[in-house]
């Protein structure tokens, strides 16, 4: 199974979940990566603000960097999910006619997680809340 989560910048919102879902499905046979609908950002490390508050609930972001969407996601990955409504329509619209990939929302509940990008710290938090909540149902499915 190999997963890729998508935001808009592929610095806070994706990144927090490509770390929470790969410390979640550690043992298990799962390929995790991030990326984004917007190239603004394209080789830069997650937010500050995201590692930070990864980094209180223990997972490592430091080390990644953020790339753009690519028509070969759509064949490399089984599952690519959306942290918004924006980012789903925007998958949707840039899948190749016939790619295999199953393109749906990252959070189980038909929620949206909120950009924090222009927001404060504790939106950062409640993003990463939403995002573990999402993680843990994830993986019960993949484990299932
Ligand atoms: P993300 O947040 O999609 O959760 O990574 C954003 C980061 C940067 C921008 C927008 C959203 N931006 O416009 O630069």
């Amino acid at each position: 199974m190999r997963v890729l989560c998508v935001c808009l910048g592929n610095i806070c919102r994706s990144p927090m979940a490509e770390g929470v879902v790969r410390a979640k499905v550690a043992g298990l046979d799962v390929t995790v990566d991030s990326a984004g609908t917007g190239a603004w950002h394209v080789g830069d490390p997650p937010d500050r603000r995201a590692i930070h508050c990864a980094a209180a609930r223990g997972y490592d972001l430091a080390h990644l960097r953020a790339r753009r969407v690519e028509r070969t996601d759509f064949g490399g990955f089984d599952r690519i999910l959306a942290m918004d409504h924006q980012n789903l329509a925007d998958l949707h619209r840039l899948r190749p006619v016939g790619a295999p990939a199953q393109i749906a929302l990252f959070h189980p509940d038909g929620l949206g997680i909120p950009d924090p990008y222009h927001l404060g710290a504790e939106d950062f938090d409640h993003a990463l809340d939403l995002i573990e909540e999402a993680a843990d149902a994830l993986v019960m499915h993949l484990k299932a």
